[in-house]
């Protein structure tokens, strides 16, 4: 496994990550349940992942005590990264809010300490914009934190160019992790080339684009979990039958390499500029198993070229 530098953070992560919003379940995902879980995060750190992403809003705080259990004997070994900035009042989608003030952050890393059974968070996320709430303030709350040892490094999530800037003003963030995969490339244009030019690591999120880009659905695919929900992402409408086609193309490269679809997608997302790593989502041990044999190989040129005409089609 490669280990890539986070931003200007000491952090040396691995090229792909463990996103651990999956085994959190209800409201977002079905899982295949606790041991199953349990088992793909330690294989993931067996096969030689250490970074692992997770949100309190995961499950409702599942994820989070998943991912604190399982790692606990190895926690001096791992990168942890969790978030803050949103809120539920009882366990349902809709009562998920955005909140990004300073007692309220103040409190939710309290939580998520308690949770993952931790002294300290190595990277503590924003995870949506609250744009109620001045960036001064969010910035200053992570800032206290920092100095009380709690979390060792600031990231955002999400976040445009403009609402980075804000927060440069008050201190460094180390990375901003946003959606990016063959589908959804719309970071390229201004947001790379932004976080490169300042240092912040880029990790991206979704590239499998939520199991599209796995090549395992066809175009009649109907989601029962979030995907039907419009949240992020294309699974319904036209947009979702247009990526099927063009991962249908994509098979076709897989194929004459002897890979899958989904090993050539993270394979690709991992090598694009400015992208310290890759966060995939699992459910289960095989998964994990088969991602990992999208690090250390790269597509040729020719490959590549023909991937970015497949996925520039409109
Ligand atoms: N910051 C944010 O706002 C944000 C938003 C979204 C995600 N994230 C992060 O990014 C991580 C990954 O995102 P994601 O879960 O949406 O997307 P993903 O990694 O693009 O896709 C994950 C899904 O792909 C399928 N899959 C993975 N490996 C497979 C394999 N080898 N064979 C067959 N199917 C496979 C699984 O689908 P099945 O469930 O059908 O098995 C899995 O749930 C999250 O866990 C989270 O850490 C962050």
């Amino acid at each position: 496994m490669e280990y890539r530098q986070l931003g200007q953070s000491d952090l040396k992560i691995s090229a792909i990550g463990f996103g651990a919003w999956g085994i959190g379940g209800f409201p977002f995902w079905e899982t295949e349940g606790e041991r199953a879980s349990t088992r793909s995060i330690q294989k993931a750190h067996d096969l030689g992942i250490n970074f692992f992403d997770t949100a309190p809003v995961y499950g409702f705080g599942v994820s989070e005590e998943l991912i604190g259990k399982a790692l606990k004997p190895v926690r001096d070994k791992i990168i942890l990264a969790t978030k803050c900035g949103l809120k539920w009042d009882k366990k349902a989608l809709g009562s998920i809010k955005k909140n990004a003030t300073k007692d309220s952050i103040f409190q939710e890393a309290e939580d998520s300490l308690r949770r993952l059974q931790t002294d300290w968070i190595d990277l503590y996320q924003v995870h949506w914009p609250d744009v109620e709430t001045p960036q001064e303030e969010t910035m200053e709350a992570l800032l206290k934190l920092q100095e009380q040892g709690k979390i060792r490094h600031i990231g955002v999530s999400n976040y445009s160019v403009n609402q980075m800037k804000d927060c440069l003003k008050k201190g460094t963030i180390v990375s901003l992790q946003p959606e990016y995969s063959l589908v959804q490339r719309t970071i390229e244009a201004e947001t790379t080339p932004f976080c490169v030019e300042n240092k912040i690591g880029i990790i991206a999120y979704s590239p499998l684009a939520s199991g599209v880009l796995t090549g395992k659905y066809d175009k009649n695919t109907k989601f029962s979990d979030w995907r039907s929900k419009g949240i992020i992402g294309q699974f319904t409408g036209q947009g979702f039958i247009d990526n099927i086609a063009k991962v249908d193309k994509l098979r076709n490269i897989a194929n004459e390499l002897g890979k899958t679809c989904g090993e050539l997608a993270i394979n690709w997302a991992i090598h694009q500029p400015g992208i310290t790593t890759a966060l995939v989502g699992v459910k289960n041990e095989k998964q994990i198993e088969e991602n990992l044999k999208s690090a250390e190989w790269k597509l040729d040129s020719d490959r590549l070229s023909t991937i970015d005409e497949i996925f520039s089609v409109n």
